[in-house]
């Protein structure tokens, strides 16, 4: 399965959850692939401080995924690609290799228009083909807020399945940036179990 994180809104995510899908399909046996797309490279960052090399991370921020995808994807059950912020052209080849696009966004007003655009992209792609799926993840949500239950209500105008497993705002998911780790090193914490049910409910995905 090529899973990829996608929005052109900067910041909302789509590193810190392509790493954590990365490392929890790697836990469950998966031979999984890091694509790091962004020009920026922090999935490439986080893997420089990584010890552990329980999977790939490799660097490619070409407008030809799409086209490399397969060759690239061969020898690996699962590949997860971390996109840019902003650059279309890379977004759209993005789109054009995945099987599924998932749009993190927080639950902000300016971040359901953000998303709009990103979906406006994955709509453009599925006319070239109808099978790239595509969805949307909550994330830094701050519970027992009004704010993540309007958000919800405002995003169903997309038309795009929302994901039940809401990503909150912890402190350790900031942490594991900048040290090569994962939440999931700290087994049964609540942002370990987020990150759980957020793969399982991806894998579930019809
Ligand atoms: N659930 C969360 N709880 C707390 N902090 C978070 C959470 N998710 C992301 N962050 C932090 O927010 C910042 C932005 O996250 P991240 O880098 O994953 O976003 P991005 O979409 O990849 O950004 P960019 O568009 O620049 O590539 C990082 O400092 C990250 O550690
Ligand atoms: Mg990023």
């Amino acid at each position: 399965m090529i899973y990829a994180f996608l929005n052109q809104k900067g910041g909302v995510g789509k590193t810190t959850l392509s790493i954590h899908t990365a490392a929890e399909l790697s836990n469950r046996g998966r031979r999984v692939l890091l694509i790091d797309a962004d020009p920026q490279g922090s999935s490439l960052g986080w893997s420089n401080h990584r010890e552990t090399a329980d999977f790939t991370v490799v660097g490619m921020a070409k407008a030809t995924i799409h086209k490399e995808i397969e060759s690239l994807a061969r020898d690996y059950d699962d590949v997860v690609i971390d996109g840019p912020p902003r650059v279309t052209e890379l977004a759209r080849s993005i789109i054009l290799a995945a099987d599924i696009v998932i749009i993190p966004l927080q639950p902000s007003p300016m971040d359901v228009w953000a998303a709009a655009e990103t979906v406006d992209l994955v709509r453009e792609a599925q006319m070239f083909n109808p099978e790239i799926k595509c969805c949307l993840a909550l994330n830094r949500k701050i519970a027992n807020t009004a704010i993540g239950r309007d958000v919800r209500e405002a995003l169903k105008e997309l038309d795009v399945p929302i994901l039940k497993s809401d990503i909150g705002q912890r402190v350790a998911f900031a942490e594991s940036a900048a040290s090569g780790t994962t939440v999931l090193d700290q087994k049964r914490s609540k942002a370990a179990n987020e990150i759980k049910r957020f793969v399982d409910e991806l894998r579930r995905l019809p």
